[in-house]
């Protein structure tokens, strides 16, 4: 049985893609492979089937990570019976996510950036419309959360 781990944001292209080839680099780095499952899914199916933004790709890869080969899909309500981590990119996202939520669900859903150490952002911004620079904060950003998502994880289930 592994943990399944499901990173939100609005198109599935730029921030949740960063987040879900980040965090599985931590996993697979930390040999927890086995344990951990990592998805990622936008709450608009707009960019279904599409590789990560071409400048979400170019900022991910100068930090080394590879995210060609992810493709975006929009989340669905069935990931509340699959994922026991719904993890939010802002709070849109997270609104989204508390509608489509079946009364069942007790796991985790929330904000990414509450497990990071940076306190500066609570969200994480929307780089869509904005500059290579928006694009690097957000590689910046994911990787202090993922490190602390990661610790959180194993902390709470021995791993
Ligand atoms: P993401 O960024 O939610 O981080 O993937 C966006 C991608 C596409 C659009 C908006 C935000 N869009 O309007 O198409």
């Amino acid at each position: 049985m592994s943990i399944k781990v499901l990173f939100v944001c609005l198109g599935n292209i730029c921030r949740s893609p960063t987040a879900e080839g980040i965090f599985l680099k931590l996993v697979n780095d930390a040999g927890l492979s086995k344990y951990i499952a990592v998805d990622s899914a936008g709450t608009a199916g707009w960019h279904e089937g599409r590789a990560p933004d071409a400048r979400t790709i170019a900022a991910a890869k100068a930090q080394g990570y590879d995210l060609s080969t992810l493709r975006a899909r929009q989340v669905l309500k069935d990931d509340f019976e699959k994922f026991d981590y719904i993890v939010a990119m802002d709070s849109e996202n997270l609104h989204d996510l508390e509608r489509l939520k079946p009364a069942h669900y007790t796991d985790y859903l929330g904000l990414f950036l509450t497990f990071g150490l940076q306190k500066k952002y609570r969200e994480l911004p929307d780089p869509y419309h904005g500059t290579d620079k928006d694009f690097e904060l957000v590689v910046d950003l994911v990787e202090d959360a993922a490190q602390g998502l990661l610790d959180h994880i194993r902390k709470n289930n021995a791993l």
